[in-house]
């Protein structure tokens, strides 16, 4: 670990831990001491075929020899449109057109402008617990936390906010739940903001900022059949829950429903910046030419790492190994749930759920009263750190721990963390 010059960077950007990363390989990052961490984090989603696959690297060399930024206004190059040929062959066969930015946030805020050209209509319902991004737009679609609104207050108008379906933080039953956020979906169109004024419902197949939660099973379907009545458009939010991490290409595929909008981002590139937004061609021609673009979006090298990414996960077969890994993973982190039951009234385990879809999982902190347990999840991180285990947390009170390991990730590292896991467990709650 090395902190020297900190005084150079802006504090805003809050650090979980003091390492200055060297290198990375797979699922471990050395530090300038060559010390090894197990990260577990994979820069929040991104290294989803792991730190520096060598596959990716090669196809980023040997662009970077021959063109390193083509912009789009001007000219195309291979690597574009070889990105959107590969593209095609794992998004839903419906959508047949894409674009693409730099950011996820840049990618929601194309979107929310596409739907907006697209429909004529000004509006947009988002879902509480959502976080979508830090432009002004993004933070007035995003809901996870008030620290990423506070004091750019006001934000855009036209945002308006639905329940998700956070089963376990009502404390209701998956069909209860699912009646209620539809219902109140329904009630928003009837009360707040008219449909012949929403151009779109926007939501995240798997919430991730706010807390890592799968909704109930028919959530999205419903969705669905809200937008058909009124004409509204669909856009999936697959920044964190796409390229893989699920166990699918993208996470909507669980719930058999097919958006007319989703975005994409982090694990699309491996840890170049690259975002992109794929769609219906019909609603893309509807966006007025020249209304939308950037200087670098599409640039060669994150397009060529891209298109190598997409190669990687289907040759290694890593949506299966997301998906064993993550069954394995979650079934040991159910057993450790079991293992520590609080020593409240009732005896109510510290970890009051574990739930995820393939390698996107997240363990969630409880008091014996059943409030949020967020230092003890705090405590935890703190612990795994210091047995080099990388952990993020997530949600509202930061009390859910999530689990994104690398899809390449192999059963010996998902062992290795839960030993750190379960040592720092035992001397928080000791
Ligand atoms: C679901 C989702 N959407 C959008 C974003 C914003 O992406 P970026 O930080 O690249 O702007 C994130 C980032 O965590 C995200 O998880």
């Amino acid at each position: 670990m090395d902190t020297s010059n900190d005084g150079l960077i802006s504090p805003v950007w809050t650090r979980y831990t003091p390492i200055v990363a060297e290198r990375a390989e797979g699922a471990y990052i050395y530090d300038r001491d060559g010390t090894r961490y197990l990260d577990f984090t994979c820069g929040i989603g991104v290294a989803n075929t792991g730190h520096c696959h060598p596959k990716v690297v090669q196809a980023v060399q040997e662009q970077a020899a021959k063109l390193l930024h083509g912009q789009a206004n001007i000219v195309f190059h291979p690597p574009l449109l070889e990105l959107a040929e590969e593209l095609r062959t794992i998004v839903p066969e419906e959508l047949d057109c894409f674009f693409f930015s730099n950011s996820g946030a840049e990618a929601v805020e194309g979107a929310v402008k596409l739907a907006r050209h697209a429909t004529g209509r000004p509006n947009v319902i988002v879902f509480q617990g959502s976080f979508h991004g830090r432009t002004a737009l993004t933070m007035a679609l995003t809901t996870s936390k008030t620290i990423y609104r506070v004091g750019y207050q006001p934000l855009p108008a036209g945002v308006f906010v639905a329940p998700y379906p956070y089963a376990y933080r009502y404390g209701w039953s998956p069909e209860e739940t699912e009646d209620f956020c539809l219902r109140e979906v329904e009630f928003l169109l009837e009360t707040q903001t008219a449909p012949s004024e929403t151009a779109a419902i926007l939501v995240e197949p798997v919430l991730g900022e706010g807390g890592y939660v799968v909704p109930t099973p028919g959530f999205l379907k419903g969705l669905r059949r809200i937008c058909d009545k009124h004409g509204i458009l669909l856009i999936t939010d697959e920044i964190q829950s796409g390229f893989g991490r699920t166990g699918r290409w993208f996470a909507v595929e669980h719930f058999g429903a097919t958006p007319d909008i989703m975005t994409m981002a982090k694990g699309l590139a491996s840890g170049l910046p690259l975002s992109g937004i794929a769609a219906r061609r019909e609603l893309m021609e509807r966006w007025i030419p020249g209304s939308h673009g950037g200087t670098y979006g599409g640039n060669a090298l994150a397009c060529a790492a891209a298109v190598a990414t997409i190669r990687v996960i289907r040759e290694e077969r890593l949506l299966e190994n997301a998906t064993r890994m993550g069954t394995h993973l979650m079934e040991r982190l159910r057993a450790l749930q079991a293992e520590f039951p609080s020593t409240g009234s009732g005896h109510r385990p510290v970890i009051g759920d574990v739930r995820g879809l393939g390698l996107m999982i997240g363990a969630e902190f409880t008091a014996p009263d059943g409030s949020p347990a967020t230092d003890l999840a705090k405590a935890v991180g703190k612990g795994c750190l210091e047995r080099h285990l990388l952990l993020l947390t997530c949600g509202p009170w930061g009390n859910t721990v999530r689990w994104i390991p690398p899809l390449t990730v192999t059963q010996e590292q998902v062992e290795e963390a839960l030993v750190a896991f379960k040592d720092a467990l035992t001397e928080a709650v000791a």
